[in-house]
């Protein structure tokens, strides 16, 4: 079964929209199968966006992620990534469309609420750099 990795991003956790975010995303059908808080280490940020490693906004996302808590969360289901950013919205709020996590939560491109895998293969990379396969359950 497809699985995708989220992080409510520190603005998101500091204005108490965590609990809203995570009910948004159950409302989709996505299953929630792992769940923690944490502050993500500098290094763990930067392996995470490596993608984005030669990008101007490069050292910006890895001081913003690491910034304050996130709370990391695991979904499963069937075409869940897709499902996932759809209800996250455009990367840019401003750009996201009404009723999405990212128009209704979201500051800006960098403190934009949400994390979602963008594609199953980055998905199962992702969930594996937060989650042990002991910490994701099954029901
Ligand atoms: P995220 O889905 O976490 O993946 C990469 C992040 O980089 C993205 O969300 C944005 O929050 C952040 N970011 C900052 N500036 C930009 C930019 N100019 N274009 C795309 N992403 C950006």
């Amino acid at each position: 079964m497809e699985r995708t990795l989220v992080l409510v991003k520190p603005d998101a956790v500091e204005k108490g929209y965590t609990g809203a975010i995570l009910a948004r995303l159950e409302a989709t059908g996505a299953k929630l199968v792992a769940a923690k808080m944490l502050q993500i280490p500098k290094a763990l940020a930067e392996k995470h966006y490596e993608a984005h490693k030669a990008k101007p906004f490069f050292p910006s996302v890895v001081g913003f992620i690491t910034s304050g808590p996130v709370v990391a969360a695991v979904f499963e289901g069937q075409d869940v990534v897709a499902k996932v950013r759809k209800a996250m919205g455009a990367t840019n709020p401003a750009n996201a469309e009404p009723g999405t996590i990212r128009k209704d939560f979201a500051e800006s491109i960098e403190r934009n609420a949400v994390h979602g895998s963008d594609s199953p293969d980055s998905a199962m990379v992702e969930v594996a750099l937060y989650f042990k396969p002991e910490e994701i359950v099954s029901y």
